[in-house]
């Protein structure tokens, strides 16, 4: 009788405690996102003092509840069979303890505070490395059951949403890192206000990946089965000396990307010729926007399953069956329980794991989990740019990568 009253209380109690916390996700939810522009993230970073690091702990620690919320709420939309797959449940979790922590967190007042912020916001973006691949994978395995279009618009929403609330976050830790008291322009070098590079020039960031490619290949061919002696050599063209203001992580994942499967590609094709056909870069400075056009030669998108290159972004195994491979279903379950989750940078993905001494230093990068081109094109369309694939056939692939250089459009989040 006792242990009834007392399950029953608990039971109770749950369950009230779940009331509490769904009002309170309801109440963030209701709110819209304070989307910002490129340009308002470098102008508010560009002459720093306490008041506004102040102002920018609030606003993040505010924000970044809303849009958490928001995506808490989409999760909750979802057909229950989506929810009990593998890693979603692991998703939901981490955005659950994420929003009650910034829900939670007190009001910021002074430096000190928000060496306590920065703190617990570097914890979060390390303990979300694994969003990623667990999402993935539980929604590659839920493809039989969602319309390719709901599945692709969840994962649309999801991925930019992580970009976002990300970039809000590092932006903040890098301008509280490079802050020491004083007014002055602090988070500014005269290379870059906090994560954003004010001039990034763009044949730079392409001369780099190649090289980091190149360097790396031995790794990377391990997991590609492609062999290692030499790699196809990147002639860069055209307005050399771009520079423009923009995230270099994001410029340069979506760089290397791309030129790796052009170089897998060229390979592929022309394994036992004695050279190989460069890949070319044409780099154009536009009024409004920067252009990189990537050509290869290594015979065009012919894949079986693939009818329109759009479908390689997709996540649906309509669209693009290679999404339920076993091959790469494994690949997405190691990834996801390694607490190290996806590389965010190019250097972290060619870093040698110095951990596995069985296979030696600088043993091969992230297994193949098919994610790269979908998240070039969502890095690409985060301020409003594009990036289209176009295959010749037999000869070679195009991709067409256009970054806005002004910073005035909005984050293209979707609330
Ligand atoms: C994510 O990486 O998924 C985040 O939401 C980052 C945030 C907790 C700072």
């Amino acid at each position: 009788m006792v242990n009834m009253l007392l399950e029953n209380r608990v039971r109770f109690q749950s369950t009230a405690l779940h009331f509490y916390q769904n009002r309170q996700l309801e109440l963030y939810a209701s709110k819209e996102a304070k989307r910002l522009t490129l340009r308002q993230l470098v102008f508010f970073g560009r002459s720093m003092d306490e008041d506004r690091l102040i102002k920018s702990a609030n606003y993040v620690r505010t924000e970044l509840a809303v849009r958490i919320a928001h995506r808490l709420r989409d999760l909750q939309a979802l057909p229950y069979v989506v929810v009990t797959q593998e890693g979603v449940a692991k998703v939901y979790e981490l955005y659950w303890s994420a929003f009650e922590q910034f829900r939670r967190f007190p009001p910021i007042n002074n430096i000190e505070e928000n060496k306590a912020f920065c703190e617990s916001l570097r914890k979060l973006l390390d303990e979300h490395a694994v969003v990623i691949p667990n999402l993935s994978l539980g929604l590659s395995l839920s493809s039989p059951y969602l319309a390719p279009e709901l599945l692709d618009s969840f994962m649309r929403r999801m991925l930019i949403s992580r970009i976002s609330r990300r970039v809000l976050a590092e932006h903040h830790l890098a301008l509280s890192g490079s802050y020491n008291g004083k007014v002055e322009e602090s988070g500014a070098t005269e290379r870059h206000v906090g994560i954003i590079y004010t001039g990034l020039n763009v044949k730079q960031s392409i001369d780099k990946c190649t090289k980091l490619l190149k360097e790396r290949s031995h790794h990377i061919d391990e997991n590609y089965g492609v062999p290692s002696t030499y790699w196809p050599d990147v002639i860069v063209d055209g307005h050399l000396d771009t520079n423009f203001a923009y995230i270099k992580e994001h410029v340069e994942y979506i760089f290397f990307e791309l030129l790796k499967n052009a170089m897998l590609a060229t390979i592929q094709k022309y394994h036992d010729a004695a050279t190989l056909p460069p890949i070319r870069a044409t780099i154009v400075a536009g009024n409004n926007d920067v252009g990189i056009r990537i050509s290869d030669q290594g015979g065009g998108l012919l894949i079986p399953q693939i009818k329109s290159p759009s479908d390689l972004f997709s996540f649906s195994h309509v669209r693009n069956a290679t999404r339920m491979e076993h091959s790469r279903l494994g690949a997405l379950r190691t990834v996801s329980s390694d607490p190290r989750g996806v590389k965010a940078t190019v250097e972290e993905q060619v870093e040698p794991q110095s951990e596995s001494p069985e296979k030696g230093v600088g043993m091969a990068a992230s297994p193949r989990i098919g994610i790269g081109l979908p998240m070039s094109n969502i890095f690409a369309t985060y301020f409003g740019g594009s990036l289209e694939l176009i295959s010749l056939d037999g000869w070679g692939t195009d991709v067409y990568i256009r970054l806005p250089k002004l910073g005035t459009n909005l984050e293209g989040i979707e609330v």
